[in-house]
């Protein structure tokens, strides 16, 4: 009885050590995670114009400058999702007339949050726009 117990305890023990190891050998031999970083617009810092914008009609953004300080918006319009245009003085959306400033913030409805902000890294006076 006393062999019967000693052996079921050393199967328990082996297989706990066997499945630990192959969960260790696993976890170093599948490859890491991949990274859902992406680009969506690459330009170097200069080609974006001081005090102006930075157009990217198919991807729907807009790469804005004011002095040193780069920031992104997104042209998808708040209200019901038209692409707003850069002016001389602001957005304007041509569906139903929303206007933003330059920050995105809305200055006449029917639109009644700001633009969207997307992330910007800059690496080596490349800025690049991610999601
Ligand atoms: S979709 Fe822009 S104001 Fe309506």
């Amino acid at each position: 009885m006393e062999n019967i117990a000693q052996s079921r305890r050393k199967f328990i023990t082996t297989l706990t050590l066997a499945s630990v190891s192959l969960g260790l050998l696993w976890r170093y031999l599948s490859p890491p995670a991949v990274s859902r970083r992406r680009v969506v617009a690459r330009v170097p810092r200069t080609d974006i114009p001081a005090e102006g914008a930075l157009v990217f009609l198919q991807e729907r953004l807009a790469l804005m400058r004011e002095g040193d300080t780069i920031f992104a918006l997104d042209l998808v319009c708040t209200h019901l999702g038209c692409t707003v245009t850069v002016t001389g003085s602001g957005l304007s959306c041509p569906c139903h007339g929303s206007r933003f400033d330059r920050q995105g913030r809305v200055l006449n409805g029917p639109a009644d949050r700001p633009l969207g902000r997307l992330k910007v890294e800059e690496h080596d006076g490349m800025i690049e726009v991610v999601t």
